[in-house]
């Protein structure tokens, strides 16, 4: 009987391997990439085409030149703190917004735009058209600035950086230990000050009209066990990446733009599609596979969303962004901003 079991058990294992190996022989045949096998998801882990409809059921302004909205539906998908939106703005325009409110709330998300008369455009459109009732798309949450375990957590941000760390300081709750340095213009000028009232001296509020610039000495002595998170204007997050100890990991959340994508030309072999672009001068790699292969998604276009982020199978990069790990620059690129460093690059694309 057991005898007879064990050879039942043999045999599904047997069966099991096969049928494995005969997938992954079906998945190698179909690869463009032969030998390789073909990619089941894009290497920044979704899928960019993925687009969302939300009504805007809120408005409210939350500073001077800050609105709140608030976005309904019921196929919003879950997400974590320090997550982010593309908002797909009625222009074409695709601007990039962290969520500021609960991910405990599903169906729901909040997002705070801050004004820029000198800006790209994006969120003069998002205040002069998206009233209530509004239709918006959007692309699914990424998080690029998740909130990690520490024993202490310092937070540091400068006028609309505070919308991503909003959710962080729900979800540590009171008994965290954690402090929060937050920056602004002026009082009228930095949203949620009456929600930051809450947490109490955990908190400090620094107006640059009343207070200067903040001094972030204090970040000298933060010790093992201490992570920082700044999401702000670049040069804060420079100051807060200077002052913080060697062995200190400083997490930063960027919505500015990277190097410009302009260099010397050089060849693109998209190894996927059996085709080879040239990338002239003064065009990004996006530009050019675009050219060739007008649905590779993008988004931010300047180095910080990571929705062009491709994998590299042969040839240096001269990466220009901000946003991947070492980790990730082994192995892949972001499209609107490097480029080679050499003639050519190979691309699973
Ligand atoms: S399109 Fe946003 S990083 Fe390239």
């Amino acid at each position: 009987m057991a005898a007879g079991s064990r050879a039942a058990g043999f045999a599904a294992a047997a069966g099991a391997a096969w049928l494995a190996k005969r997938a992954l022989r079906t998945r190698i045949r179909r690869s463009p990439l032969w030998p390789l096998p073909a990619l089941e998801t894009p290497v920044s882990g979704h899928s960019p085409r993925r687009t969302l409809r939300a009504t805007v059921v809120a408005r409210t302004e939350a500073a001077d030149g800050v609105v709140h909205l608030r976005l309904a539906s019921p196929e919003l998908p879950a997400w974590t703190p320090g997550a982010h939106v593309d908002l797909l703005l009625p222009s074409g325009l695709v601007r990039q917004y962290s969520l500021c409110g609960d991910p405990a709330e599903t169906g729901t998300y909040e997002i705070a735009v801050r004004r820029a008369e000198d800006g790209r455009g994006g969120s003069r459109e998002v205040h002069d058209r998206l009233a209530e009732g509004a239709e918006v798309q959007l692309r699914p949450p990424r998080n690029r600035f998740p909130l990690e375990p520490a024993t202490r957590h310092v937070f540091v941000v400068g006028g609309i950086g505070i919308t991503p760390v909003l959710p962080m300081l729900r979800a540590l709750g009171p008994e965290a230990d954690w402090t929060l340095l937050y920056g602004g213009r002026s009082r009228a000028s930095m949203p949620f000050l009456p929600e930051l009232a809450r947490h109490g001296d955990r908190v400090t509020v620094v107006p640059e009209d009343e207070a200067g610039r903040p001094d972030l000495s204090f970040l000298s002595s933060a010790g093992p066990g201490t992570a920082v998170y700044c999401c702000g204007p670049e040069p804060l997050m420079a100051a807060v990446e200077e002052a913080a100890p060697a062995g200190v990991p400083v997490h930063l959340e960027r919505f500015t733009a990277a190097a410009p994508a302009a260099g010397r030309p050089f060849t693109l072999e998209l190894r996927r599609s059996g085709t080879t672009v040239t990338v002239a001068a003064g065009e990004s790699a996006l530009t050019a596979v675009r050219r060739a292969l007008p649905d590779t998604p993008y988004s931010c276009t300047q180095g910080f969303c990571g929705t062009c982020q491709h994998r590299v199978l042969t040839g240096p990069v001269d990466h220009r962004d901000t946003l991947l790990t070492d980790e990730e620059r082994t192995t892949t690129m972001l499209l609107c901003v490097s480029r080679a460093e050499g003639d050519h690059l190979v691309l699973d694309v």
